[in-house]
C-alpha cells in the first residue's frame, strides 16, 4: 500500500499498564510504533487486546497481522496499518494503573486517503465504544465542523 509521509513533527503518548508485554519492550528499547487500523481489521486488533505477548511466541501471527521493519526506528510495524507513527520514547509518568508514555514522532505515514485530515473514503477508523464494543463511521455518516 502505498503512504504519504507526513511532514511535521510532534509527540504522541500512550497509556500503558507495567504488566503489559508491551509496556516490557517499549521500555527495553525505548521505542515504540502507533499502527492505526482500519475497521476492516478490528477483530485482529481486538484479538491483540485480548492476547498478551507473554503468553505466545509470535503475538503478530497469533493475532493474523504481519511485522515489517520501521523505517527510522529500531522495532516492527504492522503492515496492513492504513499509517503508522514511529516514536522515540521521551518521558514516561506514573499515572494510576497505567504510565504514560510521552515519544518523540520521529517518522509518520499514512495512506492516501489522509491529506491533513482523513477523507473517510477507504479508511474507517476503529472506535472503540466499551465493553468489547466497536464501532467505525464513513464520509457519509461523519458530521463535520470546522472553525472559521
Ligand atoms: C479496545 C482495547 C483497548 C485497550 N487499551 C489498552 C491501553 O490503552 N493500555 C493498556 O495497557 N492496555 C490496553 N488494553 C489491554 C491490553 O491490550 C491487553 O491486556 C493485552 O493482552 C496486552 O498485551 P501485551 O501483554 O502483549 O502487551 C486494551 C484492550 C482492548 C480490548
Amino acid at each position: 500500500m502505498d503512504h504519504t509521509i507526513i511532514i511535521y513533527s510532534t509527540y504522541s503518548c500512550v497509556a500503558i499498564a507495567k504488566e503489559r508485554f508491551t509496556y516490557k519492550v517499549i521500555s527495553e528499547s525505548g521505542y515504540y510504533a502507533v499502527n492505526i487500523m482500519n475497521f476492516r481489521y478490528v477483530s485482529n486488533v481486538a484479538d491483540a487486546g485480548r492476547l498478551s505477548g507473554y503468553r505466545v511466541k509470535n503475538k503478530f501471527r497469533a493475532i493474523g497481522l504481519t511485522p515489517i521493519d520501521a523505517h527510522k526506528i529500531p522495532v516492527k510495524v504492522v503492515k496492513e496499518a492504513d499509517a503508522v507513527l514511529e516514536c522515540r520514547v521521551r518521558n514516561e509518568i506514573e499515572v494510576g494503573d497505567h504510565n504514560f508514555i510521552i515519544g518523540d514522532v520521529v517518522y509518520a505515514y499514512a495512506t492516501e486517503d489522509f491529506n491533513l485530515r482523513w477523507g473517510l473514503e477507504d479508511y474507517l477508523p476503529i472506535l472503540y465504544i466499551s465493553d468489547g464494543f466497536f464501532m467505525t463511521i464513513n464520509k457519509d455518516t461523519i458530521k463535520r465542523y470546522m472553525i472559521e
